[in-house]
């Protein structure tokens, strides 16, 4: 049965958080001076127990969901995360994927690939060290991401998709040389506008590299053409070099809002059920699950929360809204 929320959109696309926890402190996600040593991050038993994630994961799939992304914080800091990839890879017709710093993908790439994972994907803001260091915020090597990206290849995860969050005054001289490299190397890659997610980051409009800057950027050097959305709803609109070597995407949120299809729903490391990248206040599932609610009324309040959503956040973003309390990106994943 497909669910459909008061602007007509479906329910295909449910994105997980396995960890509020990350390795990185991004500065436009987890900056330090609000992520330090003495934040309190969930404990253990505030989170879903990966038994918890796959029933309410197969709940989704009943409702229509096609795609599960898991997400964090950072994933793949969470214990045995390829024993949730083979529990939930078991569910039939799903596309079944996740979004890392790549930080830890060189050790896991095998284990994930093994559990049933098909494609994967890295974010990666520069192939500068100085540039990325500046904003990973602990110092870490864009060599060690690139070996991720490299072993996730060579166990055969694909497509491999690397996504790069542009700041203005920050990584905009990295735009360039991003692209001719994962051109080379035959992998996706994706400009995102940055965002005004979470209440910390401290977002302006001006911070924005519009998404038409960034394609006339490349078009310069390297020319390209845009493509046919793959699927209704997708986030990135997608172009293809004329050379035939390849595509990238730009995901313009900001300047090009595509709140009418969207068809994603976000679930927190806790368990509560989020009905925008910029809501306020989600819907626990956790606290229902314990005290003993059955599948049927898991499935009902599912259906109720889709039914009345009306969410469409960046139709209507303005200055104004800009200051208005979100729920941290680290707590719903991208
Ligand atoms: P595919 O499944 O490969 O099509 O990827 P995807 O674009 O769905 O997933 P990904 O997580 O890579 O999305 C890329 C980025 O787009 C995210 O990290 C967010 O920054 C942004 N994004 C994704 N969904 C939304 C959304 O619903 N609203 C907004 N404003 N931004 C989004
Ligand atoms: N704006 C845009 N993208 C962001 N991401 C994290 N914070 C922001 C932001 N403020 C991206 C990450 C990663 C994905 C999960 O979301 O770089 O690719
Ligand atoms: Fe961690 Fe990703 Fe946020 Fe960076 S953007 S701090 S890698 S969760
Ligand atoms: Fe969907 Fe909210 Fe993003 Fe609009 S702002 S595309 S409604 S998640």
């Amino acid at each position: 049965m497909t669910l459909i929320d008061t602007l007509n959109r479906p329910l295909r696309d449910l994105r997980i958080s396995v960890t509020d926890r990350c390795n990185f402190r991004c500065v436009y996600c987890m900056p330090k001076e609000i992520f330090g040593p003495d934040y309190q991050f969930l404990r253990r038993d505030q989170i879903l127990t990966f038994e918890e994630i796959e029933r309410l994961a197969r709940i989704f799939v009943s409702h229509g969901v096609r795609k599960i992304r898991l997400t964090g914080g950072e994933p793949l800091v969470r214990r045995d995360f390829p024993q949730l990839i083979s529990m939930l890879s078991t569910i039939p017709d799903l596309d079944l994927t996740l979004t890392t710093n790549g930080a830890l993908l060189a050790r896991q790439a095998r284990a994930l690939k093994d559990a049933g994972l098909k494609r994967i994907t890295v974010s990666l803001d520069s192939l500068d060290n100085k540039i990325f260091k500046s904003m990973n915020d602990v110092d870490f090597a864009v060599e060690s991401v690139l070996e991720g990206i490299e072993a996730a290849a060579s166990v055969g995860l694909s497509p491999i998709k690397v996504n790069m969050v542009v700041k203005r005054g920050l990584n905009e001289e990295s735009i360039l040389p991003m692209a001719r490299f994962f051109k080379e190397k035959g992998h996706i890659l994706r400009f995102i506008e940055y965002m005004d997610v979470g209440h910390s980051n401290g977002w302006r409009m001006d911070d924005v590299v519009p998404a038409a800057e960034i394609i006339k950027m490349i078009n310069a050097e390297m020319p390209v053409e845009p493509l046919d959305p793959n699927y209704r709803g997708e986030v990135a609109e997608r172009w293809r070099y004329k050379d035939g070597q390849g595509e990238i995407g730009v995901i313009a949120s900001v300047t090009q809002a595509f709140c009418s299809t969207c068809n994603r729903a976000r679930l927190s490391a806790e368990g509560s059920l989020y009905t925008c990248l910029f809501a306020v206040k989600g819907h626990d599932f956790r606290d229902m699950m314990r005290n003993g609610a059955t599948d049927e009324e898991l499935s009902n309040e599912v259906a109720r929360i889709w039914g009345k959503r009306g969410d469409r956040y960046s139709e209507l973003r303005s200055e104004n809204t800009v200051s208005l309390p979100k729920v941290e990106m680290s707590h719903i994943g991208g």
